[in-house]
């Protein structure tokens, strides 16, 4: 299939996976489940669950070809909850970094967010709940495959921790206002806010589909270059586009006294540092079965993309 068809049809299955798998805005307490659905509704690039999807289908080939220790029984093990898992934190995340103690935004995904919605206290418990909620699915879908879900376990719980992304975050926080700030250290704010999801999307999608240790090797790095690059596209966006097409408000860093890449090293040095970043991801995606080529067009598009 070609690419922006198979893009397409990724996204399609991601929001009927979501759809299907959240709880419906009307379960007890609505509110909280109103405004859980409210800020995934919102949309997004839906990048990271795209992530797992495709690197489950490049290494999955045919189901009973699969090597039997991956999934315990020799059959393919449907990525789809995986994926809205990674979407649900990601959300979470999203939702917590706007609150007014942290990025203190008003829009995200076009539309108010959750706390300027609903109220901060609702926010919080909504993030709290999409945590949680995306290893209520990984428990829950991948129980018959018990390897695999202490695997999954394991790599989405790092990713999320307090060594990788809530690391990154407070690195960011504690960067704001910093007149010293170090090129090494933004390298870990990037490293660890952003790319340790993206590599751990690409994980899970291998995991799910018995992937060998260093295909998973290779995902994990293709991961650590997209998420490098995918975050200097943002620091890029948020000082050089309009808020209309960012769907947040653009020119939030400089007035927030930010740790980015324009800052440090500015527009020029920016742009060449993320297309540095996406063709190391590329060329590591290369070393894929087929050379990856839904997931190598990605990786361009990410680089190029204006919101
Ligand atoms: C925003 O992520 C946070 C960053 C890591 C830059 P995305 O740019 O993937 O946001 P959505 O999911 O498309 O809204
Ligand atoms: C990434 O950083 C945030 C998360 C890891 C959730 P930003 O703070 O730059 O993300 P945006 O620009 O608000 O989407
Ligand atoms: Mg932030
Ligand atoms: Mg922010
Ligand atoms: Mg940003």
């Amino acid at each position: 299939m070609e690419f922006t068809a198979q893009l397409h049809a990724y996204r399609e299955r991601i929001e009927h996976g979501l759809d299907a798998l959240v709880p419906s805005a009307t379960t007890r307490p609505p509110r909280l489940h109103a405004a859980m659905r409210y800020s995934l509704a919102a949309g997004g690039k839906r990048l990271r669950p795209v992530l797992v999807l495709a690197a489950a289908d490049l290494l999955g080939g045919k189901a009973d070809a699969l090597p039997a220790h991956s999934t315990g029984s020799g059959r393919a093990i449907d990525a789809l909850p995986a994926a809205v898992a990674m979407e649900c934190l990601h959300t979470y995340s999203l939702i917590h970094d706007d609150l007014p103690c942290m990025d203190n935004d008003d829009l995200r995904r076009g539309r108010a967010t959750a706390h300027k919605q609903f109220d901060e206290a609702t926010a919080l418990l909504a993030g709290d709940a999409l945590l949680t909620l995306a290893f209520q699915l990984i428990g829950r879908h991948y129980a018959g495959s018990p390897a695999l879900c202490t695997a999954l376990t394991r790599e989405i719980a790092d990713a999320a921790g307090s060594e990788r992304l809530i690391g990154g975050q407070m690195e960011d926080l504690l960067a704001e206002r910093k007149a010293d700030a170090t090129a090494a250290e933004l390298e870990f704010i990037h490293l660890n806010k952003t790319a340790a999801m993206l590599s751990a999307s690409l994980v899970t999608g291998g995991l799910c589909s018995g992937a060998t240790e260093v295909q998973l090797a290779t995902l994990r790095d293709a991961g650590r270059h997209l998420g490098l690059a995918f975050q200097i596209v943002d620091d890029i966006l948020d000082a050089t586009a309009d808020t209309a097409t960012l769907g947040k408000t653009a020119g939030k860093d400089a007035k927030a006294g930010k740790t980015t890449y324009v800052k440090l090293h500015g527009l020029d040095a920016s742009r060449r540092h993320a297309r540095e970043q996406s063709d190391a991801a590329k060329s590591t995606l290369a070393r894929l079965p087929g050379g990856a080529p839904f997931l190598t067009t990605l990786v361009e598009n990410m680089a190029k993309r204006s919101s």
